[in-house]
Parts: C-alpha cells; structure tokens; sequence
C-alpha cells in the first residue's frame, strides 16, 4: 500500500480521520475503533481492498465480513428488505452491537465481503470515531475484528499494532474499547424469529424486550457454544497450541454441515477456534465456587511441576479461594456481580497471558445470563471446547 497514515493516529484529530476516509476511498484499508472492538475497515464494494483485509487477518474466504453503516438510511442501496422485527431491533439498538443479517441487494457490495452468500450482515457502530469515518468515508465498510485471524479481538490499538503492523494502511486511536466483545449477529427469519447466529454486546434479554420471550432463538450460536471440536465442523482446526493461527486451516467450503448430523453453523465465523491464546486453554466449571478452585488449583500444580508456565483467569470474589502461588500469572476479570467489566477486560486478558509465556491456563466459568453468555461463548471458543468438569 502506498499510501500510509502514520502509525496510531489520534482518533480525535478530525485531520487523521479525513486522512483515513481518504484512504479508505482510494481502495486501502484502515484500523478503527468501535465500541465493540477495532475494525479492520475497506470499501466494502471495492474487491481488491477487501481482498486486502483477507490477507492481512489471514482470514478464511467463506467467512463472510460485517459491514460498517453510519446510518439506517445507508441501508436501502445495500439490501433488499427489512422484516419489521429488524427495522424494530434497529430502532432500538442502533447505533450499537448488534449486527443484522439482511438480504444483500445483488451487485452493490464485492463478493468477497458476503462469501457469496446472497445476505449480508450490517450494523452502525456506536462510536464517534467510526461514525465519524464512516460519514467522512462515504462508502460501507466492510470490517472484521482487527486481529490476525483467531488471536483474541483487538480491544486497543496497540493490540492492532502487535498483530497488523505493516499489513494494513494504519490505525485510528480511540483508545480502550466500551463493550470489549463483538456485537451480536442476528437474523429475522420470516416469521419473525430472532435467531441468535453469534451472542454479543447485545444481550437476548434486551433483544426479548423488543421481539417478545418466545421469538428470541439461541439455538444457532448455543449448538457451537458448548460443542467440542469434533462436533463442531469438519474444518475446525486443531488445539491452537503452539501459536499457530488457528483459522487459517480454515478451507472453502468448510460451511457445509458436519458429518455427524450437528447443524451447519449458520455465522459462518463461529466454526472456527478464535480468540485464542498461545497457551493450552481451558474453561473450569462446576457446581461451587470453591469445587472450581479445588480443581483447578491441583491441575495447576501439577502443570507446574512438569514446568508449564501456568496462567489462572479468575473473577475476583474467587481469589481468596487458592493458595498463594497457585498460577505464575494470575488475571482478574473484576466482580462476577459486573459482567461489563469482564466482557470489556477479557480480550487484554488473554493477551497478557501470551506476554507472560503461559503455556497452560485454567478460566473459570461463569453464569451465562446476560453478558455471561457472550463472556462464555468467546471463552468456550478461546479454549476449543476445553471443559475441565469440577464436581
Ligand atoms: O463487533 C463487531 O461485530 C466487530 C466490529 C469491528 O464491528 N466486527 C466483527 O467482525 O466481529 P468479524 O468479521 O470478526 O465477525 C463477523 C461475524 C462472523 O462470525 C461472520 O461469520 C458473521 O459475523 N457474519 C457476517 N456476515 C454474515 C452473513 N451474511 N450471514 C451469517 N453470518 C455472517
Ligand atoms: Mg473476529
């Protein structure tokens, strides 16, 4: 890429958010905070950009991207129709986390940004910065999570730096992301059934109080939440042991339903391990707090001893509940009483693992009400389907 913003720019200078609209327009590709997480933006309708975003995540072909609206009044050249529980769910969330899939007006968007699915997933940002840009822009934008494909999603610019540098046309510094995990993706059906494809910073509660109780399906991102790797899809990649990027192992074609009779995964994304550490990972549940601890901390010990480099993600009423030493490196994620900061803590957690060299965590699991459920989704996907049962 020729043109380069210079590394970082300070998202409140109107000067650099022109400069990265300008750059966005002539087909590069730029980093931009939302409050979700930061996006790796390009013209959504312009193919070799969006090829750029590809190659600079390493991502799969068939895993579709999110395109970046700065209004609902965008959306009339880019889809066909809106069943009215969406224009309602819009209504109320927009601008905010949760993405619609809706179906694609053929011929405006590059094919690559739907994966030549006949749908495409949009959403409008709740962010000055993005909002700004993508006024500024003029143009949809086509952006993924600012990662290498399955790193954790990028919460801060500078994890877009450690992951991107030099592949990408720069970065907008907004600083520290709200939310801290991707927006949830749904789709209307026909009967005006909400199906949950990807749980997010939108919660089914909040998506219940619009559509009605009885309307809101979790069964699509649920049958992938909890599945182990095997059940999950003939493409899913191995353990990420080892810092491989797990997704690249991704093929075309991998969206075809699993042998085994589970349901085809209807986000396309969520097949694929994510967010992962470079360390083994895995969750610890079980009917007590202090059941958790008991095993997690022997199985702690145990990898010290055969000297793994040990990490622990607890919340932070628990950590009175093992021994001093238990984990090399200990991270909270605050309160269980306040999921928010969880959700906004836990990308930067399991970054901070990877700094500290751990090659074997442990995280405790949380209730999966509100927010827990999108905690536990990303989690569940960080550790591979990893379940250490504690009862
Ligand atoms: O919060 C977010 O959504 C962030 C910020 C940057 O906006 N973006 C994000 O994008 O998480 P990405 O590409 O990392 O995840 C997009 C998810 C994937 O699971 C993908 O499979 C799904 O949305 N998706 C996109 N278009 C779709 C479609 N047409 N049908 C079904 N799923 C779709
Ligand atoms: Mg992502």
């Amino acid at each position: 890429q020729g043109e380069e913003l210079s590394a970082r720019q300070r998202a409140e200078d109107t000067a650099a958010i022109a400069e990265a609209a300008a750059l966005l327009r002539a087909g590069g590709t730029v980093a931009f905070p939302t409050e979700t997480v930061y996006g790796l933006g390009a013209d959504a309708r312009n193919t070799a950009a969006v090829e750029m975003v590809f190659a600079a995540k390493g991502r799969p072909s068939d895993n579709p991207l999110i395109v970046h609206v700065a209004g609902v009044a965008a959306l009339d050249d880019l889809v066909s129709e809106v069943h009215e529980t969406a224009a309602a769910l819009m209504a109320a969330y927009w601008p905010g986390p949760l993405t619609l899939v809706l179906p694609a007006r053929p011929g405006v968007l590059s094919p690559r940004v739907t994966a030549g699915l006949d749908t495409v997933g949009v959403r409008m940002p709740d962010h000055p910065v993005a909002l700004a840009l993508l006024k500024a822009a003029g143009c949809p934008v086509a952006a993924p999570s600012a990662n290498r494909s399955g790193r954790p999603s990028p919460t801060l610019a500078s994890h877009v730096q450690d992951d991107l540098a030099g592949y990408i046309g720069g970065v907008l510094d907004g600083g520290a992301a709200g939310v801290g995990l991707e927006s949830t993706v749904v789709q209307v059906q026909p009967d005006g059934t909400v199906a949950v494809l990807r749980p997010g910073g939108i919660t089914a509660e909040q998506l219940a109080a619009v559509a009605g109780v009885a309307a809101v399906d979790l069964s699509p991102a649920a049958a992938l939440e909890f599945a182990s790797p095997s059940s999950a899809g003939e493409a899913l990649p191995g353990p990420a042991a080892g810092g491989a990027i797990a997704a690249e192992a991704g093929s075309p074609g991998a969206a075809r339903a699993a042998g085994d009779g589970s349901p085809a995964p209807r986000a396309p994304g969520m097949k694929y391990t994510h967010y992962a550490p470079r360390g083994w990972l895995g969750v610890v549940r079980g009917a007590s707090a202090q059941r958790v601890a008991e095993a997690a901390a022997e199985r702690l010990q145990a990898a010290q001893q055969r000297g793994e480099s040990t990490g622990l993600l607890l919340f932070e009423e628990h950590r009175g509940l093992y021994p001093a030493g238990t984990a090399a490196c200990v991270v909270s994620l605050g309160s269980l009483g306040a999921p928010e900061e969880a959700a906004r803590s836990l990308y930067a957690a399991l970054r901070r693992f990877d700094d500290a060299g751990a090659t074997y965590i442990l995280a405790e699991a949380c209730p999966v009400t509100g927010l827990g459920a999108a905690i536990m989704n990303r989690l569940m996907k960080a550790a591979g389907g990893s379940v250490i049962d504690a009862d």
